[in-house]
């Protein structure tokens, strides 16, 4: 509540997935490619093989371009991304991390001016010296990832460092040595997919089912070491995190289910196209190898960034900014006095504090559609009870009256059409809709807090009564809203309802 807010049109979490993901497909490439390229120079000299060191000057060309420009590009940008989108967060992560983050420049300074050596090296240096470039590229690069991963699985596993608030505990944190084996491995596996990308485009055939079936076994090694490493790394989060996700996320199984599918797929065009008809490897599906990579990646991080909710460091600060130590002075004061800039429209800071770093209104994770068709007081009353819905949201912290304020920002952006006009139904499918909208976000058919066992096989004046008396039935359960229709509709759902239903 401290910084301004960045109100960037697209949803935050698009924006810096895109920066982000496309960053750590290029950096773990820069350690992966640098590793495969010292082993298969060494190689290739012991067998005069000059065919290969003439692909691995090719490849080296391509790896310096991309991970020099593309990779430091984005790698700035991510900076100016989390630091506008979630300056709290990264300003812990400063302070905690000052010291991690000067090594990490350092060595990114050495890493890319062995890179720039390396590749001008292949035509003015001997062996000896440019393969110990080679060398030093790539230990550099390896210890960067080494210094990054401590951070990075802080943000999920801070372990001790919220008790002790010490550096080493923080860095050296619970997923800390699986996470960093995990990408070492899918370093490895870029390795070989970049370099049959640049095989896919060499002559003769002879020498490009060579290159392939070389680079096919770092492909297929790689992914077969990160597969075991990602079991190892799953079990090392701690249960309560993983069991919060099984039953109210539904963003983390899908991105792991993903993941596991991209692997099965370039398990799959490896196996083919790099062992089996290595001299069919056509540009086009090296690329789709490559997506297929960045697919992999993405859908990994993806987990590991949804997993995380709703904190943006967990235990210690939600994905709103709001640090847990404050929240008993925000639920003392409110939102609106801690905001430092404030725009003059109270409902708009309030939203964009409370639930803009993971909402937008019709874009990702949209509200529009929770909420069309409905009223503000069934507003209001979600958002004070946003931590009971599926989803595993930060608590609203402000006061009644700011839920109000929010519930008034929200309410005038929404369709203002009642529900059965909206959606065009009526009857017993209505009803189903309005259950959804005004029952389904803390009581999802089939899921954690379904409620059918205890609503079937009850009277219609039953019905009526407990939508009378909803507000009583449990701790933030709202009060029914809906108009007459809608209770109509809703009633005669819910007589269709049979207990051990599950839907
Ligand atoms: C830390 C991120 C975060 C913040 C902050 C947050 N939400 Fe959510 N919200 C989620 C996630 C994650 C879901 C689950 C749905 C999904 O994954 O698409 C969710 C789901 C919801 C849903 C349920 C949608 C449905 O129909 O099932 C509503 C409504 C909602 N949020 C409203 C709000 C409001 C209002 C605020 C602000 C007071 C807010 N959220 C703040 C992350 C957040
Ligand atoms: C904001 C979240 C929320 C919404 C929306 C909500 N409820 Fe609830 N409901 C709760 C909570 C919390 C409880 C009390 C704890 C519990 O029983 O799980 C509860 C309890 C109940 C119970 C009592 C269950 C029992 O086993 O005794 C029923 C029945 C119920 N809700 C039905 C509904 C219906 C029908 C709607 C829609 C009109 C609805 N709820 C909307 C949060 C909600």
């Amino acid at each position: 509540m401290n910084y301004p807010f960045w109100d960037v049109p697209i949803g935050y979490g698009i924006l810096i997935a895109a920066v982000a993901i496309l960053h750590v497909f290029i950096s773990h490439f820069a350690i992966g490619g640098g590793f495969y390229l010292v082993v298969n120079e060494r190689a290739a000299r012991r067998a005069g093989d000059t065919g290969r060191l003439e692909f691995l000057k090719r490849l080296s060309k391509f790896f310096t371009l991309t991970t020099l420009v593309a990779g430091a590009l984005t790698g700035v940008g991510i900076w100016f991304c989390i630091g506008l989108l979630s300056p709290a967060a990264v300003a812990v992560l400063i302070r905690n991390f000052v010291w991690a983050w000067a090594i990490e420049w350092t060595l990114f300074a050495v890493e890319i001016a062995a890179a720039i050596f390396y590749y001008y090296g292949w035509e003015r240096m001997s062996a000896m010296p440019h393969m110990t470039l080679g060398w030093i590229y790539f230990m550099f690069a390896w210890l960067s990832l080494f210094v990054i991963n401590g951070i990075l699985t802080f943000m999920l596993t801070p372990g001790s460092w919220l008790e002790t608030g010490d550096f080493w505990d923080g860095f050296f944190n619970p997923t800390f040595w699986p996470s960093l084996v995990l990408r070492s491995c899918i370093a490895a596996m870029l390795a070989g997919l970049y370099a049959l990308l640049v095989a896919s485009l060499l002559q003769p055939a002879d020498l490009k089912a060579r290159i392939a079936r070389n680079a096919t076994s770092w492909g297929i090694c790689g992914l077969a070491a990160a597969l075991v490493a990602l079991y190892w790394y799953w079990k090392w989060i701690p249960p309560g995190i993983t069991q919060a996700a099984a039953q109210r996320l539904p963003t983390p199984a899908a991105a792991l289910q993903l993941c596991y599918g991209f692997a099965a797929a370039i398990a799959l065009l490896l196996v083919l196209f790099g062992w089996v008809l290595p001299r069919r490897l056509h540009f086009a599906l090296a690329l789709i190898l490559m997506a297929s990579g960045l697919g992999f990646f993405g859908s990994f991080e993806w987990f590991r960034e949804s997993i995380r909710k709703p904190y943006i460091i967990t235990g210690f600060m939600y994905g709103n900014g709001v640090g847990l130590a404050h929240t008993e002075q925000l639920r003392e004061t409110g939102y609106l006095a801690q905001i430092v800039y404030r725009t003059g429209n109270d409902g708009a800071d309030l939203f964009r504090h409370a639930c803009r770093n993971c909402h937008t209104m019709d874009g990702y994770k949209p509200l529009k559609p929770a909420f069309d068709g409905t009223d503000q007081a069934f507003v209001a009353a979600i958002i004070q009870s946003a931590h009971l819905l599926r989803g595993n949201m930060p608590p609203f912290l402000g006061t009644p009256a700011e839920a109000g304020a929010v519930a008034g920002y929200i309410k005038a952006k929404l369709d203002p059409r009642p529900l059965p006009a909206l959606y065009g139904l009526r009857g017993v499918a209505l009803g189903e809709r309005v259950f959804q909208i005004r029952c389904g976000k803390c009581h999802p058919m089939g899921g954690q807090g379904d409620k059918t066992n205890s609503l079937a096989g009850l009277a219609p004046e039953d019905y009526g009564n407990m939508l009378d008396m909803a507000s009583e039935m449990g701790v933030g359960m709202p009060a029914f809203t809906g108009d007459a229709t809608e209770r109509a509709a809703l009633i005669e759902y819910l007589t269709t309802l049979q207990a051990g239903e599950k839907k």
